[in-house]
Protein backbone atom coordinates (compact mmCIF):
# COMPACT_ATOMS: atom_id res chain seq x y z
CA UNK A 1 0.00 0.00 0.00
CA UNK A 2 1.40 3.05 -0.83
CA UNK A 3 1.78 6.54 1.34
CA UNK A 4 -1.11 8.03 -0.12
CA UNK A 5 -3.50 5.21 -0.86
CA UNK A 6 -6.61 6.36 -3.30
CA UNK A 7 -8.83 3.41 -2.04
CA UNK A 8 -8.80 5.58 1.68
CA UNK A 9 -10.28 8.40 0.72
CA UNK A 10 -13.78 8.55 1.48
CA UNK A 11 -14.80 9.20 -1.90
CA UNK A 12 -13.11 5.96 -3.27
CA UNK A 13 -16.80 4.64 -2.00
CA UNK A 14 -18.53 7.06 -4.53
CA UNK A 15 -16.20 6.92 -7.25
CA UNK A 16 -13.71 3.33 -7.33
CA UNK A 17 -15.91 0.33 -7.53
CA UNK A 18 -16.70 -0.44 -11.36
CA UNK A 19 -20.00 -0.63 -10.64
CA UNK A 20 -23.59 0.77 -11.97
CA UNK A 21 -23.91 2.91 -9.35
CA UNK A 22 -20.40 3.85 -9.38
CA UNK A 23 -20.52 4.53 -13.11
CA UNK A 24 -23.37 7.04 -12.54
CA UNK A 25 -21.22 8.97 -10.45
CA UNK A 26 -18.62 9.40 -12.42
CA UNK A 27 -20.84 9.57 -15.60
CA UNK A 28 -22.18 12.88 -13.91
CA UNK A 29 -18.96 14.70 -13.68
CA UNK A 30 -18.25 14.12 -17.19
CA UNK A 31 -21.96 15.79 -17.20
CA UNK A 32 -20.17 19.01 -15.56
CA UNK A 33 -17.47 18.86 -17.99
CA UNK A 34 -14.68 17.46 -15.60
CA UNK A 35 -12.65 14.51 -17.33
CA UNK A 36 -11.42 11.48 -15.39
CA UNK A 37 -7.95 13.37 -14.88
CA UNK A 38 -9.61 15.90 -12.96
CA UNK A 39 -10.94 13.63 -10.29
CA UNK A 40 -9.74 9.96 -10.80
CA UNK A 41 -7.79 9.16 -7.10
CA UNK A 42 -8.08 12.69 -5.93
CA UNK A 43 -9.12 13.94 -2.49
CA UNK A 44 -12.27 15.38 -3.06
CA UNK A 45 -12.77 19.08 -1.55
CA UNK A 46 -15.81 20.49 -0.61
CA UNK A 47 -15.57 24.06 -0.25
CA UNK A 48 -18.63 25.28 1.86
CA UNK A 49 -19.77 28.89 0.31
CA UNK A 50 -21.46 30.98 2.77
CA UNK A 51 -21.95 33.79 -0.20
CA UNK A 52 -25.37 35.37 -0.62
CA UNK A 53 -26.03 38.26 -2.02
CA UNK A 54 -27.93 39.14 1.27
CA UNK A 55 -24.78 38.69 3.35
CA UNK A 56 -22.64 41.83 3.22
CA UNK A 57 -19.66 40.70 4.81
CA UNK A 58 -19.04 37.82 2.59
CA UNK A 59 -19.00 39.86 -0.92
CA UNK A 60 -15.84 38.40 -1.75
CA UNK A 61 -16.37 35.34 -1.34
CA UNK A 62 -17.28 34.28 -4.74
CA UNK A 63 -13.69 35.24 -5.85
CA UNK A 64 -11.91 33.25 -2.85
CA UNK A 65 -14.05 30.13 -3.51
CA UNK A 66 -11.87 30.55 -7.22
CA UNK A 67 -8.56 31.08 -5.16
CA UNK A 68 -9.23 28.40 -2.77
CA UNK A 69 -10.17 25.75 -6.28
CA UNK A 70 -6.84 27.28 -7.19
CA UNK A 71 -5.17 26.06 -4.18
CA UNK A 72 -6.48 22.62 -4.58
CA UNK A 73 -5.93 21.56 -7.92
CA UNK A 74 -2.43 22.74 -7.16
CA UNK A 75 -2.09 20.25 -4.77
CA UNK A 76 -3.74 17.40 -6.84
CA UNK A 77 -7.20 17.52 -5.08
CA UNK A 78 -10.65 17.97 -7.28
CA UNK A 79 -12.34 20.95 -5.08
CA UNK A 80 -16.41 21.14 -5.77
CA UNK A 81 -18.10 24.23 -4.21
CA UNK A 82 -21.03 23.96 -1.99
CA UNK A 83 -23.36 26.48 -1.20
CA UNK A 84 -24.65 26.39 2.46
CA UNK A 85 -27.41 28.95 4.41
CA UNK A 86 -25.92 32.18 5.25
CA UNK A 87 -26.31 34.08 8.12
CA UNK A 88 -26.55 37.22 7.63
CA UNK A 89 -25.97 39.28 11.12
CA UNK A 90 -27.09 42.19 9.36
CA UNK A 91 -30.81 41.80 7.77
CA UNK A 92 -31.82 38.06 9.81
CA UNK A 93 -34.65 38.11 11.85
CA UNK A 94 -35.38 37.93 14.73
CA UNK A 95 -31.60 37.14 15.16
CA UNK A 96 -29.40 34.72 13.54
CA UNK A 97 -28.46 33.42 16.17
CA UNK A 98 -31.87 31.87 15.64
CA UNK A 99 -30.40 30.32 12.63
CA UNK A 100 -26.83 29.11 14.14
CA UNK A 101 -27.76 25.40 14.40
CA UNK A 102 -29.86 24.93 11.21
CA UNK A 103 -26.48 26.11 9.56
CA UNK A 104 -24.24 23.61 11.53
CA UNK A 105 -26.90 21.06 11.28
CA UNK A 106 -27.06 21.66 7.19
CA UNK A 107 -22.96 21.64 6.96
CA UNK A 108 -23.18 18.44 9.33
CA UNK A 109 -25.34 16.46 6.83
CA UNK A 110 -23.58 18.16 3.35
CA UNK A 111 -20.44 16.50 4.85
CA UNK A 112 -21.81 13.41 5.48
CA UNK A 113 -24.11 12.89 2.51
CA UNK A 114 -21.57 14.31 -0.45
CA UNK A 115 -18.43 12.34 -1.29
CA UNK A 116 -16.18 14.98 0.75
CA UNK A 117 -13.04 13.78 2.20
CA UNK A 118 -11.53 17.66 3.28
CA UNK A 119 -13.48 20.73 3.33
CA UNK A 120 -12.82 24.63 3.59
CA UNK A 121 -15.27 26.47 5.72
CA UNK A 122 -15.68 29.55 4.21
CA UNK A 123 -17.41 32.19 7.24
CA UNK A 124 -16.85 35.11 9.04
CA UNK A 125 -20.02 36.82 9.75
CA UNK A 126 -20.99 36.39 13.45
CA UNK A 127 -22.77 33.00 13.77
CA UNK A 128 -21.37 31.02 10.53
CA UNK A 129 -18.32 31.23 12.64
CA UNK A 130 -19.80 28.41 15.64
CA UNK A 131 -22.24 27.30 12.75
CA UNK A 132 -19.57 26.06 10.37
CA UNK A 133 -17.20 24.55 13.13
CA UNK A 134 -20.14 22.58 15.23
CA UNK A 135 -21.21 20.80 11.88
CA UNK A 136 -17.67 20.09 10.78
CA UNK A 137 -17.21 18.40 14.32
CA UNK A 138 -19.90 16.57 14.28
CA UNK A 139 -19.49 15.53 10.63
CA UNK A 140 -15.71 15.03 11.65
CA UNK A 141 -14.41 15.47 8.23
CA UNK A 142 -10.91 17.24 7.67
CA UNK A 143 -11.49 20.85 7.62
CA UNK A 144 -9.89 24.44 7.45
CA UNK A 145 -11.53 27.55 8.53
CA UNK A 146 -11.04 30.43 5.56
CA UNK A 147 -12.22 33.72 7.69
CA UNK A 148 -13.57 36.48 5.89
CA UNK A 149 -11.54 38.94 7.33
CA UNK A 150 -12.78 42.13 8.84
CA UNK A 151 -13.93 45.29 6.51
CA UNK A 152 -11.48 48.34 6.42
CA UNK A 153 -12.16 50.87 8.79
CA UNK A 154 -14.60 53.52 8.54
CA UNK A 155 -14.37 57.63 8.20
CA UNK A 156 -16.14 60.25 8.65
CA UNK A 157 -14.94 63.81 8.58
CA UNK A 158 -11.61 62.87 9.53
CA UNK A 159 -12.59 60.49 12.27
CA UNK A 160 -12.01 57.03 12.53
CA UNK A 161 -15.39 54.60 12.60
CA UNK A 162 -15.62 51.31 14.20
CA UNK A 163 -18.07 48.57 12.99
CA UNK A 164 -21.32 48.67 15.25
CA UNK A 165 -19.66 50.75 18.16
CA UNK A 166 -19.64 54.57 16.75
CA UNK A 167 -23.21 53.60 15.63
CA UNK A 168 -24.15 53.22 19.02
CA UNK A 169 -22.46 55.99 20.25
CA UNK A 170 -23.45 58.51 17.21
CA UNK A 171 -26.97 57.24 17.89
CA UNK A 172 -26.84 58.05 21.52
CA UNK A 173 -25.64 61.67 20.51
CA UNK A 174 -28.48 62.23 18.18
CA UNK A 175 -31.24 61.31 20.75
CA UNK A 176 -29.31 63.74 22.63
CA UNK A 177 -29.66 66.59 20.16
CA UNK A 178 -26.13 66.45 19.68
CA UNK A 179 -26.01 65.56 16.21
CA UNK A 180 -28.53 66.62 13.03
CA UNK A 181 -30.10 64.76 10.73
CA UNK A 182 -27.19 65.19 7.54
CA UNK A 183 -24.53 64.12 10.02
CA UNK A 184 -26.35 61.38 10.64
CA UNK A 185 -26.81 60.27 6.95
CA UNK A 186 -23.34 61.26 6.75
CA UNK A 187 -22.29 58.40 9.00
CA UNK A 188 -24.22 55.91 6.79
CA UNK A 189 -22.25 56.34 3.92
CA UNK A 190 -19.12 56.15 5.92
CA UNK A 191 -19.14 53.13 8.69
CA UNK A 192 -18.96 50.20 6.50
CA UNK A 193 -17.27 50.63 3.02
CA UNK A 194 -15.82 47.29 2.15
CA UNK A 195 -16.23 43.77 1.77
CA UNK A 196 -15.53 41.76 5.25
CA UNK A 197 -16.86 41.62 8.57
CA UNK A 198 -17.25 43.97 11.00
CA UNK A 199 -13.80 45.60 12.11
CA UNK A 200 -13.70 45.75 15.92
CA UNK A 201 -13.63 43.30 18.18
CA UNK A 202 -17.15 41.92 17.82
CA UNK A 203 -18.15 38.34 17.42
CA UNK A 204 -16.80 37.89 14.37
CA UNK A 205 -13.41 39.37 14.98
CA UNK A 206 -13.37 37.32 18.11
CA UNK A 207 -14.97 33.94 16.93
CA UNK A 208 -12.51 34.02 13.73
CA UNK A 209 -9.28 34.32 16.03
CA UNK A 210 -10.90 31.63 18.21
CA UNK A 211 -11.03 29.92 15.52
CA UNK A 212 -6.91 30.41 14.91
CA UNK A 213 -6.52 29.81 18.43
CA UNK A 214 -8.36 26.60 18.18
CA UNK A 215 -5.91 25.39 15.47
CA UNK A 216 -8.47 25.11 12.67
CA UNK A 217 -7.25 28.14 10.39
CA UNK A 218 -3.71 29.21 9.21
CA UNK A 219 -1.48 30.89 11.49
CA UNK A 220 -2.32 34.89 10.94
CA UNK A 221 -4.76 34.23 8.36
CA UNK A 222 -7.90 35.59 11.01
CA UNK A 223 -6.25 39.32 10.99
CA UNK A 224 -6.02 39.74 7.73
CA UNK A 225 -8.40 42.13 6.30
CA UNK A 226 -10.87 40.88 3.38
CA UNK A 227 -9.19 42.98 0.42
CA UNK A 228 -5.93 42.63 1.25
CA UNK A 229 -4.22 40.49 -2.05
CA UNK A 230 -2.42 38.83 1.09
CA UNK A 231 -6.56 37.73 2.22
CA UNK A 232 -6.74 35.91 -1.51
CA UNK A 233 -3.10 34.11 -1.46
CA UNK A 234 -3.99 32.68 2.33
CA UNK A 235 -7.25 31.73 0.11
CA UNK A 236 -5.47 29.39 -1.99
CA UNK A 237 -2.84 28.38 0.62
CA UNK A 238 -6.44 26.63 2.70
CA UNK A 239 -6.89 25.02 -0.67
CA UNK A 240 -3.47 23.48 -0.81
CA UNK A 241 -3.36 22.67 3.03
CA UNK A 242 -6.56 20.63 2.86
CA UNK A 243 -5.89 18.33 0.39
CA UNK A 244 -2.54 17.54 2.55
CA UNK A 245 -5.05 17.09 5.59
CA UNK A 246 -7.82 15.28 3.35
CA UNK A 247 -4.74 12.45 2.75
CA UNK A 248 -3.38 12.51 6.23
CA UNK A 249 -6.64 12.27 8.16
CA UNK A 250 -6.48 15.36 10.15
CA UNK A 251 -10.04 15.83 11.45
CA UNK A 252 -11.58 18.00 13.67
CA UNK A 253 -11.81 16.35 17.05
CA UNK A 254 -8.23 15.09 16.17
CA UNK A 255 -7.38 19.01 17.12
CA UNK A 256 -10.61 20.40 19.15
CA UNK A 257 -8.99 19.14 22.71
CA UNK A 258 -10.20 20.35 25.99
CA UNK A 259 -6.42 22.25 25.74
CA UNK A 260 -7.01 23.70 22.37
CA UNK A 261 -10.41 25.14 24.21
CA UNK A 262 -8.00 26.45 27.30
CA UNK A 263 -6.45 28.27 24.30
CA UNK A 264 -9.00 29.42 23.27
CA UNK A 265 -10.84 31.26 26.30
CA UNK A 266 -7.39 32.76 27.26
CA UNK A 267 -6.68 34.15 23.68
CA UNK A 268 -10.37 35.63 24.83
CA UNK A 269 -10.15 37.25 27.34
CA UNK A 270 -6.78 39.01 25.92
CA UNK A 271 -8.82 40.21 23.18
CA UNK A 272 -11.42 41.46 25.32
CA UNK A 273 -13.70 39.49 23.15
CA UNK A 274 -17.61 39.45 22.54
CA UNK A 275 -19.76 38.36 25.45
CA UNK A 276 -21.56 35.64 22.20
CA UNK A 277 -17.97 33.93 22.06
CA UNK A 278 -18.77 32.43 26.01
CA UNK A 279 -22.04 30.16 23.84
CA UNK A 280 -20.43 29.45 21.06
CA UNK A 281 -17.54 28.07 22.57
CA UNK A 282 -19.50 25.70 25.19
CA UNK A 283 -21.50 24.86 22.16
CA UNK A 284 -18.38 23.78 19.82
CA UNK A 285 -16.76 22.38 22.53
CA UNK A 286 -20.14 20.22 23.17
CA UNK A 287 -19.80 18.86 19.49
CA UNK A 288 -16.38 17.74 20.41
CA UNK A 289 -17.59 16.39 23.77
CA UNK A 290 -15.83 18.50 26.24
CA UNK A 291 -18.23 20.13 28.22
CA UNK A 292 -17.12 23.73 29.22
CA UNK A 293 -18.52 25.35 32.49
CA UNK A 294 -19.26 29.40 32.64
CA UNK A 295 -16.35 28.85 35.87
CA UNK A 296 -13.54 28.32 33.62
CA UNK A 297 -14.04 31.77 31.86
CA UNK A 298 -14.08 32.92 34.88
CA UNK A 299 -11.19 32.21 36.00
CA UNK A 300 -9.03 32.23 33.30
CA UNK A 301 -10.28 36.05 33.43
CA UNK A 302 -8.84 36.54 36.52
CA UNK A 303 -5.40 35.16 35.23
CA UNK A 304 -5.29 36.71 31.53
CA UNK A 305 -5.28 40.70 31.00
CA UNK A 306 -6.81 42.27 27.89
CA UNK A 307 -3.95 43.43 25.93
CA UNK A 308 -6.29 43.90 22.52
CA UNK A 309 -6.67 48.09 22.77
CA UNK A 310 -9.43 47.16 19.75
CA UNK A 311 -12.97 48.86 20.13
CA UNK A 312 -15.38 48.09 21.79
CA UNK A 313 -12.88 47.98 24.85
CA UNK A 314 -10.10 49.93 23.75
CA UNK A 315 -9.42 51.95 20.45
CA UNK A 316 -8.12 50.92 17.16
CA UNK A 317 -9.76 48.94 15.05
CA UNK A 318 -9.10 45.61 13.26
CA UNK A 319 -6.88 46.72 10.34
CA UNK A 320 -4.52 48.14 12.75
CA UNK A 321 -4.44 45.57 14.84
CA UNK A 322 -3.34 43.61 11.58
CA UNK A 323 -0.76 45.97 10.84
CA UNK A 324 0.60 45.75 14.84
CA UNK A 325 1.32 41.90 14.35
CA UNK A 326 -2.45 40.85 14.33
CA UNK A 327 -2.86 37.86 16.37
CA UNK A 328 0.31 35.95 16.02
CA UNK A 329 1.64 38.76 17.75
CA UNK A 330 -1.07 38.82 20.74
CA UNK A 331 -0.73 34.96 20.88
CA UNK A 332 2.76 35.37 21.93
CA UNK A 333 2.65 37.88 24.21
CA UNK A 334 0.41 35.79 26.00
CA UNK A 335 2.39 32.56 25.66
CA UNK A 336 3.12 31.45 29.20
CA UNK A 337 -0.95 30.96 29.42
CA UNK A 338 -1.39 28.95 26.80
CA UNK A 339 -1.16 25.15 25.87
CA UNK A 340 2.00 25.84 22.90
CA UNK A 341 1.98 21.36 21.77
CA UNK A 342 -1.23 21.97 20.54
CA UNK A 343 -1.36 21.09 16.85
CA UNK A 344 -3.18 22.81 14.05
CA UNK A 345 -3.78 22.69 10.40
CA UNK A 346 -0.51 23.45 8.93
CA UNK A 347 0.69 20.35 10.91
CA UNK A 348 2.96 22.42 13.24
CA UNK A 349 2.15 23.38 16.87
CA UNK A 350 0.46 26.54 17.87
CA UNK A 351 4.15 26.82 19.67
CA UNK A 352 5.73 26.76 16.51
CA UNK A 353 3.59 29.22 14.69
CA UNK A 354 4.03 32.07 17.03
CA UNK A 355 7.81 31.74 17.74
CA UNK A 356 9.01 34.40 15.85
CA UNK A 357 5.93 36.63 15.99
CA UNK A 358 6.50 40.46 16.50
CA UNK A 359 4.39 43.11 17.88
CA UNK A 360 5.03 46.13 15.98
CA UNK A 361 2.84 48.63 17.80
CA UNK A 362 2.23 48.09 21.64
CA UNK A 363 -0.02 50.63 22.09
CA UNK A 364 -2.91 48.14 19.70
CA UNK A 365 -1.21 45.03 21.25
CA UNK A 366 -0.20 46.03 25.23
CA UNK A 367 2.54 43.94 26.56
CA UNK A 368 1.10 42.35 29.61
CA UNK A 369 2.85 44.81 32.22
CA UNK A 370 0.75 47.47 30.48
CA UNK A 371 -2.78 46.17 29.52
CA UNK A 372 -5.72 47.71 28.60
CA UNK A 373 -7.20 46.03 31.54
CA UNK A 374 -5.69 43.75 34.17
CA UNK A 375 -8.54 41.44 34.40
CA UNK A 376 -9.76 39.81 31.21
CA UNK A 377 -12.75 40.54 29.12
CA UNK A 378 -15.91 38.78 30.44
CA UNK A 379 -16.71 38.14 33.92
CA UNK A 380 -19.57 34.97 35.09
CA UNK A 381 -21.62 36.49 37.51
CA UNK A 382 -24.34 34.72 39.46
CA UNK A 383 -26.86 35.37 42.63
CA UNK A 384 -30.72 34.71 43.19
CA UNK A 385 -31.32 36.99 40.00
CA UNK A 386 -29.16 34.17 38.05
CA UNK A 387 -28.63 30.81 40.06
CA UNK A 388 -27.06 29.89 36.70
CA UNK A 389 -25.18 32.45 35.95
CA UNK A 390 -24.42 35.68 33.39
CA UNK A 391 -22.28 37.83 32.09
CA UNK A 392 -20.94 40.84 31.66
CA UNK A 393 -17.99 42.65 29.60
CA UNK A 394 -16.34 45.31 32.34
CA UNK A 395 -13.72 46.55 30.32
CA UNK A 396 -17.04 47.54 28.07
CA UNK A 397 -18.86 49.40 31.31
CA UNK A 398 -18.62 53.21 32.82
CA UNK A 399 -16.37 51.86 35.71
CA UNK A 400 -18.69 53.45 38.44
CA UNK A 401 -21.69 51.28 37.80
CA UNK A 402 -19.38 48.11 38.19
CA UNK A 403 -20.96 48.11 42.15
CA UNK A 404 -23.92 49.66 42.10
CA UNK A 405 -27.76 49.36 43.62
CA UNK A 406 -30.93 50.70 42.19
CA UNK A 407 -34.19 50.02 41.81
CA UNK A 408 -35.54 48.04 38.87
CA UNK A 409 -37.43 49.42 36.45
CA UNK A 410 -39.33 46.19 34.24
CA UNK A 411 -39.97 45.74 30.83
CA UNK A 412 -42.01 42.29 29.93
CA UNK A 413 -40.48 41.64 26.37
CA UNK A 414 -39.09 43.78 23.80
CA UNK A 415 -42.05 45.78 22.36
CA UNK A 416 -42.97 46.91 25.21
CA UNK A 417 -39.22 48.25 25.88
CA UNK A 418 -39.65 50.35 22.79
CA UNK A 419 -43.04 51.39 24.05
CA UNK A 420 -42.25 53.02 27.06
CA UNK A 421 -38.19 53.22 27.65
CA UNK A 422 -39.04 57.08 26.93
CA UNK A 423 -42.26 57.79 29.07
CA UNK A 424 -41.38 61.17 31.21
CA UNK A 425 -43.60 59.62 33.46
CA UNK A 426 -41.56 56.39 34.35
CA UNK A 427 -38.76 59.15 35.71
CA UNK A 428 -35.82 56.81 35.44
CA UNK A 429 -32.64 58.12 36.85
CA UNK A 430 -29.33 57.02 35.80
CA UNK A 431 -29.50 54.88 38.93
CA UNK A 432 -32.43 52.70 37.82
CA UNK A 433 -31.42 49.16 36.48
CA UNK A 434 -33.42 48.31 33.38
CA UNK A 435 -34.33 45.10 32.98
CA UNK A 436 -35.85 43.36 30.36
CA UNK A 437 -37.72 40.07 30.16
CA UNK A 438 -38.65 37.16 27.57
CA UNK A 439 -35.91 37.93 25.23
CA UNK A 440 -33.72 34.40 26.30
CA UNK A 441 -33.12 31.50 23.81
CA UNK A 442 -36.78 30.25 24.22
CA UNK A 443 -38.58 33.59 24.76
CA UNK A 444 -37.37 35.97 22.37
CA UNK A 445 -36.56 33.39 20.72
CA UNK A 446 -33.46 33.01 19.53
CA UNK A 447 -31.66 35.24 22.70
CA UNK A 448 -31.10 38.36 20.15
CA UNK A 449 -28.45 40.70 20.46
CA UNK A 450 -30.95 43.47 22.17
CA UNK A 451 -28.81 43.24 25.78
CA UNK A 452 -27.85 46.80 25.57
CA UNK A 453 -30.94 47.79 26.30
CA UNK A 454 -32.11 51.67 25.02
CA UNK A 455 -31.29 54.30 27.62
CA UNK A 456 -34.55 56.76 27.88
CA UNK A 457 -33.80 59.81 25.77
CA UNK A 458 -35.04 62.52 28.36
CA UNK A 459 -31.42 60.73 30.41
CA UNK A 460 -29.23 61.39 27.18
CA UNK A 461 -29.94 64.54 26.91
CA UNK A 462 -28.81 65.26 30.55
CA UNK A 463 -25.60 63.38 29.91
CA UNK A 464 -26.04 59.99 30.87
CA UNK A 465 -24.04 57.76 28.44
CA UNK A 466 -23.92 54.76 30.66
CA UNK A 467 -26.63 52.82 33.15
CA UNK A 468 -27.08 49.20 34.53
CA UNK A 469 -29.32 46.84 32.19
CA UNK A 470 -30.22 43.03 32.86
CA UNK A 471 -31.51 41.19 30.53
CA UNK A 472 -31.58 37.01 29.39
CA UNK A 473 -30.87 38.45 26.00
CA UNK A 474 -27.40 38.20 24.65
CA UNK A 475 -25.36 42.05 22.89
CA UNK A 476 -23.21 42.54 20.20
CA UNK A 477 -19.97 42.41 20.47
CA UNK A 478 -19.40 45.59 18.96
CA UNK A 479 -21.64 47.17 21.14
CA UNK A 480 -20.46 48.12 25.06
CA UNK A 481 -22.15 49.47 28.89
CA UNK A 482 -22.87 47.89 31.97
CA UNK A 483 -25.12 45.14 30.47
CA UNK A 484 -25.94 41.98 32.25
CA UNK A 485 -26.49 39.18 29.70
CA UNK A 486 -27.88 35.81 29.25
CA UNK A 487 -29.23 35.45 32.08
CA UNK A 488 -29.96 31.98 33.49
CA UNK A 489 -32.37 30.62 33.05
CA UNK A 490 -33.87 32.98 31.24
CA UNK A 491 -37.35 34.76 32.59
CA UNK A 492 -40.02 32.61 30.08
CA UNK A 493 -39.20 29.20 31.66
CA UNK A 494 -39.73 31.08 34.98
CA UNK A 495 -36.02 32.26 35.70
CA UNK A 496 -35.89 34.63 38.27
CA UNK A 497 -35.64 37.12 36.07
CA UNK A 498 -39.77 36.72 35.57
CA UNK A 499 -40.17 37.83 39.07
CA UNK A 500 -38.92 41.30 39.16
CA UNK A 501 -40.86 43.82 39.71
CA UNK A 502 -40.54 48.09 39.44
CA UNK A 503 -38.82 48.99 42.23
CA UNK A 504 -37.04 46.12 43.54
CA UNK A 505 -33.90 46.52 44.36
CA UNK A 506 -30.53 44.37 42.78
CA UNK A 507 -27.32 44.89 43.48
CA UNK A 508 -24.80 44.21 41.07
CA UNK A 509 -20.96 43.45 42.34
CA UNK A 510 -18.82 42.74 39.42
CA UNK A 511 -16.01 42.66 42.04
CA UNK A 512 -17.78 39.88 43.99
CA UNK A 513 -19.07 37.83 41.06
CA UNK A 514 -22.39 39.03 42.60
CA UNK A 515 -26.18 40.20 40.82
CA UNK A 516 -28.71 39.63 43.70
CA UNK A 517 -32.47 40.56 43.93
CA UNK A 518 -33.37 42.41 47.04
CA UNK A 519 -36.60 40.75 47.70
CA UNK A 520 -37.27 37.86 50.62
CA UNK A 521 -37.61 34.37 49.64
CA UNK A 522 -41.19 33.95 50.84
CA UNK A 523 -42.33 36.95 48.23
CA UNK A 524 -40.24 35.25 45.69
CA UNK A 525 -41.41 31.59 46.00
CA UNK A 526 -45.16 34.10 46.21
CA UNK A 527 -44.56 35.55 42.97
CA UNK A 528 -43.27 32.49 41.76
CA UNK A 529 -46.69 30.05 42.28
CA UNK A 530 -48.25 32.97 40.65
CA UNK A 531 -46.10 33.22 37.86
CA UNK A 532 -47.37 31.50 34.36
CA UNK A 533 -46.04 31.02 30.93
CA UNK A 534 -46.63 32.47 27.97
CA UNK A 535 -48.49 30.92 25.55
CA UNK A 536 -46.45 28.87 23.58
CA UNK A 537 -45.60 30.33 19.70
CA UNK A 538 -44.59 27.99 17.32
CA UNK A 539 -46.87 24.84 16.34
CA UNK A 540 -45.10 23.50 13.39
CA UNK A 541 -41.88 24.48 11.10
CA UNK A 542 -38.07 25.28 12.28
CA UNK A 543 -39.48 26.99 15.07
CA UNK A 544 -41.22 23.99 16.77
CA UNK A 545 -38.59 21.98 16.61
CA UNK A 546 -36.38 25.12 17.61
CA UNK A 547 -38.94 25.13 20.84
CA UNK A 548 -38.37 21.55 21.58
CA UNK A 549 -34.48 21.38 21.41
CA UNK A 550 -33.14 24.76 22.54
CA UNK A 551 -30.87 24.64 25.58
CA UNK A 552 -30.13 27.72 27.77
CA UNK A 553 -27.03 29.54 27.28
CA UNK A 554 -24.64 28.39 29.74
CA UNK A 555 -25.08 25.00 27.74
CA UNK A 556 -24.25 26.76 24.32
CA UNK A 557 -27.51 27.06 23.39
CA UNK A 558 -27.55 23.97 21.16
CA UNK A 559 -30.01 21.53 20.20
CA UNK A 560 -30.10 18.33 22.72
CA UNK A 561 -29.97 16.07 19.91
CA UNK A 562 -27.24 17.55 18.56
CA UNK A 563 -24.72 17.22 21.41
CA UNK A 564 -22.09 14.83 20.85
CA UNK A 565 -22.68 11.30 20.94
CA UNK A 566 -22.28 8.20 19.07
CA UNK A 567 -21.52 9.12 15.27
CA UNK A 568 -23.93 7.91 12.85
CA UNK A 569 -22.70 5.41 10.25
CA UNK A 570 -21.30 6.45 6.97
CA UNK A 571 -24.07 6.95 4.56
CA UNK A 572 -24.97 3.15 2.25
CA UNK A 573 -24.13 3.79 -1.08
CA UNK A 574 -26.63 1.56 -3.48
FE1 LIG B 1 -21.38 40.54 9.55
FE2 LIG B 1 -21.02 42.25 11.71
S1 LIG B 1 -22.58 42.26 10.18
S2 LIG B 1 -19.90 40.52 11.14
Amino acid sequence: MSERDPSTLRSARWFAPDDQRSFGHRSRLKQMGYDTDDFRNKPVIGILNTWSEVNNCHTHFRDRAEEVKRGVWQAGGFPLEIPVMSLSESFMKPTSMYYRNLLALEVEETLRCYPIDGTVLMGGCDKTVPALIMGATSANVPSIFLPAGPMMKGCWRGEKLGSGTDMWRYWAEKQAGNLCDDGWNELEDSIARSPGHCMTMGTASTMTALAEALGLCLPGSTSIPAVHSTHARMASACGRQIVELAWDQVKPRTLLTEKAFHNAIVTDMALGGSTNAIIHLIAMAGRAGIKLSLDIFDEISQQVSVIANVRPSGDYVMEEFYDAGGILALLRQIESHLHLDCPTVNGKTLGENIAGAEVFDSDVIRPLDNPVSKAGGTFILRGNLSPDGCVIKPTAADTRLLQHKGPAAVFEDYADLKNRINDPQLALTADHIIVLQNAGPLGAPGIPEWGMLPIPTYLLEQGVRDMVRISDARMSGTSYGACVLHVSPESSIGGPLALVQDGDMIELDVKGRRLHLDVSEEELEDRKSRWKPRPERFSRGYGRLYADEITQAPEGCDFRFLHAGEDADEPDIY
